[in-house]
């Protein structure tokens, strides 16, 4: 097979799995830093005429931000046919407008370079909301992988009778279709949000399902904020610990550790490394580089 995939540091576990599910190569690449601080990339595969899938999942962005671009540019300047970035969380997503006069947009600026880099995207469930689709920021064709069979299928069969919960209004997409394919009611909650930290939730007629397991299913968890105020709203009306779901597990500062003390469970997709990984979607991912038609002729 010409398909030749490289893990940026961190990804190594699932740029294995990837390959091995699309009967690719691995490919070899070396990065470190300098003593101050700048990156040293060195490709040390030959990748001419090769179609190359560089897997680098984008959370703490800005840290990853210039080994990709340095791997993207060598890797043309050795030949390579064609660049596919595997980035299962993209990040900047949720700076999607100008809160405040002066502020940077900071989707179009990350969506405009990663573009300038490589020749095609593919992600897993992009926090879309006041941008529809990718192709509005990125200029690039790209694939969006979704979470939500996935996580239906890991309810159906780990949670006994759920009512799925969505935090906020932006959740609706999420929480409709995961209800749907696990057959289970839901609910979409209203937050607002008053700080990074700083969020309230309400909701109405939850009530009647206190006799089943609230599920909470939401793109990102990051401070945490937006499920541990969902968890305590939830409690105060009577309802059981909640199961939390989480696509990407981002898991800012001691987010992880507050989380898992108020909630029943704890589980995210493998999108973002991280302990609370039980989701596979390693197999969707696969899929979305496997149907993207093969081009180059290095073996
Ligand atoms: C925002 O609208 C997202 O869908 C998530 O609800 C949000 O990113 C969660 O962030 P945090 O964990 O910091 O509350």
């Amino acid at each position: 097979m010409n398909r030749l995939v490289f893990a940026m540091p961190g990804n190594e576990a699932l740029a294995s799995q990837l390959a091995h599910a699309c009967s690719a190569s691995m490919g070899a690449l070396t990065t470190r830093r300098f003593p101050d601080g700048e990156s040293y990339v060195r490709i040390d595969s030959d990748v001419r005429d090769r179609d190359v899938v560089l897997v680098c999942t984008l959370d703490r962005p800005d840290e990853k931000l210039i080994p990709l671009l340095f791997a993207c540019d060598t890797l043309r300047a050795l030949g390579a046919a064609r660049i596919v970035l595997v980035a299962p969380y993209l990040a900047y997503m949720r700076q999607d407008i100008r809160f405040q006069p002066g502020e940077t947009l900071a989707n179009g600026v990350f969506a405009r370079v990663i573009s300038q880099s490589v020749d095609r995207l593919i992600t897993v469930d992009p926090h879309l909301h006041r941008v529809h689709a990718l192709d509005e920021i990125y200029r690039v064709p790209s694939t969006v992988v979704h979470a939500a069979p996935a996580i239906a299928r890991w309810i159906a069969t780990h949670v006994d009778g759920p009512v799925l919960i969505g935090p906020d209004s932006e959740s609706d997409q999420w929480v409709r279709e995961v209800a749907a394919l696990a057959g289970a009611p839901f609910h979409v909650m209203t937050k607002t949000r008053k700080g990074d930290r700083d969020v309230e939730i309400a909701v109405t007629g939850i009530e009647s399902h206190s006799d089943r397991t609230p599920v909470l299913v939401d793109d990102i968890i990051s401070t945490g904020s937006t499920m541990i105020a969902t968890i305590g709203h939830l409690r105060s009306l009577g309802l059981r610990p909640a199961v939390c779901i989480g696509v990407h597990a981002v898991f800012a500062g001691s987010a992880w550790e507050n989380l898992q003390r108020v909630a029943a469970r704890v589980v995210t997709c493998d999108t973002i490394a991280h302990a609370s990984n039980q989701i596979s979607l390693v197999a969707e991912i696969a899929e979305a580089i496997i149907a993207i038609p093969e081009i180059g002729t290095g073996s």
